[in-house]
This record gives C-alpha cells, sequence and structure tokens, in this order.
C-alpha cells in the first residue's frame, strides 16, 4: 500500500496547459506537486503555490492523483515508465494521443498498479476553471467517482463519457474534424473580408450571426446524417455547390490561401457528380 500522500495532486507537464490545470488546482485550495522536464517549468509555479518536484518518482510518490499534461501520450508513457509501482495512484492523462495511444497507456499504467482515467480539454488554458469549460474523462468509473470533485474543479462542464478508455480521445478527435475545418475556414474568410476592406466591427456581427446559422444548420445535418434522410426542403447541394465556386473564386481573386474552400467546393461538386445534387448539404456523407 502507498503511504498517506502528502500532496492532494501532481501535475506532470507545466507547458502552457499544464501550469493552467496546476494552477487551477492550487488556487482552489488543493496541495498540489508539478514535474516539468525542464525544471523552470515546474519552478515557475512555485509563485501560485504549488511546489516543484525534482523527479517524476518523487512528484508520483506523494501524491494519490496525478494528472499528465504533455505534448503527446509517447512522453507521458516515457516519462511514466521510469516508476516501479503505482498501487494507489490514478493518473489522468490529458496528453493528445489517438484512441490506440489511451488504450496503449491505460495497459501499461494498469500493468504498474495504477487506476487510470484519459481525457480530452475542450478549451484553452485560460478557460480552465471556468463554469463554459467543457473537459471530458473516460475509463474506470471508480477513478471517476473517487477523483470527480477535484477534477471538476478544471470546468463546470467536465464530466466522464465512458468506461472505454478510449472514448474521451474518441470524442475529441470526431469533434476536432469540425473545430480545426472551421477555424481555418474562417481564417481564409476573415483574410479575405480584410483585404476587401471590411472592418474588425463588420466582420464580428456577421461572425456572430453565422455562428446562430450553424448552430441551427448542424442539428439538422446531424439528424439527417444519423436517421439517413437527406431529402431537403430548404436548400439542395446544387445550391450550395453554386454559391461555394462563386465564395472561392472570391477568394482566389483576392490572392488568399483558399485551400479549406477549395475542399469545400470539391466535395460538393463530387456529391452533385455522385447524382445527389437535389439533396441537401448532409448528403456529402454518403459519399
Ligand atoms: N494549449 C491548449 O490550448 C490545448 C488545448 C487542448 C489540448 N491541449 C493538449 O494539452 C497538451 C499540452 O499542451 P500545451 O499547450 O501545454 O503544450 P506545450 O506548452 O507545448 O507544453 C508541452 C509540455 O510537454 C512536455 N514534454 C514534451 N515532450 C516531452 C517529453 N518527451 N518528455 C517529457 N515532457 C515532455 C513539455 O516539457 P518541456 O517544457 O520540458 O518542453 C511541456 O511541459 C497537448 O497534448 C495539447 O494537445 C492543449
Amino acid at each position: 500500500m502507498k503511504r498517506a500522500p502528502r500532496y492532494d495532486v501532481a501535475v506532470l507537464g507545466c507547458g502552457l496547459m499544464g501550469s493552467a490545470l496546476a494552477r487551477r488546482f492550487a488556487s482552489s485550495g488543493l496541495a498540489v506537486t508539478a514535474w516539468n522536464r525542464t525544471p523552470r517549468g515546474a519552478e515557475a509555479l512555485a509563485a501560485d503555490g504549488v511546489r516543484p518536484s525534482a523527479t517524476v518518482g518523487e512528484a508520483v510518490g506523494e501524491a494519490g492523483l496525478v494528472v499528465v499534461c504533455m505534448s503527446d501520450v509517447e512522453a507521458a508513457r516515457h516519462a511514466l515508465a521510469s516508476v516501479p509501482s503505482l498501487v494507489g495512484v490514478t493518473v489522468v492523462n490529458l496528453s493528445d494521443g489517438t484512441r490506440d495511444d489511451a488504450e496503449e497507456l491505460a495497459r501499461r499504467l494498469g500493468e504498474q498498479g495504477a487506476l487510470c482515467l484519459d481525457g480530452a480539454t475542450f478549451c484553452y488554458p485560460e478557460q480552465i476553471g471556468e463554469q463554459s469549460a467543457l473537459l471530458v474523462f473516460s475509463g474506470s468509473s471508480r477513478a471517476w467517482t473517487e477523483h470527480e470533485s477535484t477534477l471538476m474543479l478544471l470546468g463546470g462542464r467536465a464530466r466522464h463519457v465512458s468506461e472505454d478508455i478510449t472514448g474521451a480521445k474518441a470524442l475529441y478527435l470526431g469533434s476536432g474534424a469540425f473545430f480545426l475545418t472551421a477555424l481555418t475556414g474562417f481564417v481564409e474568410s476573415t483574410a479575405c473580408l480584410l483585404r476587401r476592406g471590411h472592418t474588425l466591427e463588420e466582420i464580428r456581427e456577421t461572425t456572430l450571426y453565422g455562428l446562430e446559422l450553424l448552430g441551427h444548420a448542424t442539428q439538422a445535418v446531424a439528424s439527417s446524417i444519423a436517421s439517413g434522410r437527406h431529402e431537403t426542403d430548404q436548400a439542395t447541394v446544387h445550391v450550395f455547390a453554386d454559391g461555394a465556386r462563386k465564395v472561392l473564386a472570391e477568394l482566389e481573386s483576392a490572392g488568399i490561401d483558399s485551400s479549406v474552400m477549395a475542399a469545400v467546393t470539391g466535395k460538393l461538386d463530387a456529391t452533385e457528380s455522385a447524382g445527389m445534387g437535389h439533396l441537401g448539404y448532409s448528403a456529402q456523407s454518403l459519399l
């Protein structure tokens, strides 16, 4: 049995996100230690009430809950491999990786005696601790029940999504396809609008309206994909494809790199070519 922990939480990895996690735990009144490969990353947190540990073993040996936030799962696996026993420790991995990475890390940590949760952070470091921040966790329900109140400090919308250790990564990676393409599409759009002389205030107004519209459109598209029914009484693929070609031409004539818009146009073209131009936007999912 591990002796009574001196710290409530150990954070391994004090980059931008790991530091935000450690600071949030500490400002909530928890006893926190932190380790970082480059020592100054952990030392910089001392002013926020986080005690730096010199080694992974020291940090893990003194805490019952270990939150790992490194660049990727491989780094997390490597750092924790040096700890001979993790009996009595719950490890929460918030480092990015694939579903397979999450599974493999949990298997190895389980062999070392740990209870495991894998997680994903759907927010920026500055949002950590806010009511609106979403973090998802998957894996051992026992570990979640034991540490729920601590992990909920990280964001008001933090939740356990699945007993399956890969559940959090599956949700994060699948959602990333939307977030990342939308954000890069926004970069193309904004560069074009600014080049045409529009103001940030104008862009803000149309963006906020666009986000409302997107909220509505995404719900409708999701329902159609789930039901397999792609008929529409609102707007057909033909209409969207015509519009997309004009948007692409506008970006090109403004001299903007338009690779995301070109990909969208290509996908709508392909949907038309497959004979589905009369259906709704969701018909692209049938390609
Ligand atoms: N920042 C965000 O907005 C955000 C949002 C969602 C998810 N995430 C995820 O959170 C994780 C951390 O992101 P971050 O923004 O904090 O990144 P970051 O600022 O680049 O920090 C990376 C951290 O990983 C450590 N690290 C890298 N390779 C290592 C290795 N081989 N062994 C030990 N430690 C290693 C670094 O240590 P050194 O200081 O020694 O280099 C540093 O502490 C990533 O998986 C990221 O995808 C971040």
